[in-house]
């Protein structure tokens, strides 16, 4: 008696469709990631930040070239520092992420700087990629959205372009999606948003080997 091939079942986990779509397109975006309570209370967390002016205008470059440039972009961010329950459940699952990129990707990734920003409105991102000219141990770059019920007309779309620097990718920045690219290849940027916008911005970044 023969058995019909069948195909093995196959790993359709959040994280397996990221580390797929990364080695695929070197991109990812991912709708509902993230459980709603989860972005609410990151988004609740970061407006109190907000409310109490514990948010700080950010800037470009690093060392020696970090300036200030609100015409390049006008974020306001804050690091994470892993003190409330939701940081901590969100850390946890970037750590799962992490190690699966490590074991399907290879990447080595030590560990993950993260931020919120808030876009106030009238504000966005100019074209950039995300890692530093004299220092590049960024390696994938993660995007979390705090907005509810975000409308296209509202702006404040991540942009992704191609080599021949057309925009190929627009991104509204939902509630729960995540979004994950390789730092050094995808240049990006942030369209003019008409409301406050709000996510969490991080880097996996490997280990600083040159001291
Ligand atoms: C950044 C960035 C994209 C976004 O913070 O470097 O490009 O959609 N953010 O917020
Ligand atoms: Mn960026």
């Amino acid at each position: 008696m023969h058995t019909a091939a069948r195909a093995l079942p196959t790993d359709t986990s959040p994280v397996t469709l990221v580390c797929d779509d990364l080695i695929a397109q070197g991109w990812s975006a991912i709708p509902h990631f993230f459980p709603g309570h989860l972005i609410t209370a990151l988004h609740i967390e970061l407006m109190e930040h907000a409310e109490h002016n514990r948010l700080q205008a950010a800037h470009i470059g690093k060392g020696e070239q970090r300036t200030l440039r609100s015409d390049i972009r006008g974020d306001e961010t804050r690091w994470l520092d892993g003190k409330s329950l939701a940081q901590q459940d969100f850390l946890a699952q970037m750590e799962l992420l992490r190690q699966a990129l490590n074991s399907q990707l290879f990447l080595g990734l030590n560990d993950l700087e993260a931020h919120f920003a808030l876009y106030p409105p009238g504000t966005g991102y100019s074209q950039h990629i995300d890692s530093f000219q004299n220092n590049n141990l960024r390696r994938i770059t993660i995007v979390a959205y705090l907005n509810e019920h975000w409308q296209p007309e509202e702006g404040g779309e991540l942009l992704l372009f191609n080599d021949d620097n057309e925009i190929y990718q627009r991104i509204l920045p939902e509630a729960g999606t995540l979004v994950c690219f390789i730092s050094e290849e995808i240049p990006h940027a942030v369209a003019i948003t008409q409301r406050p916008r709000a996510s969490i911005a991080g880097w996996f970044r490997v280990r600083d080997t040159s001291f």
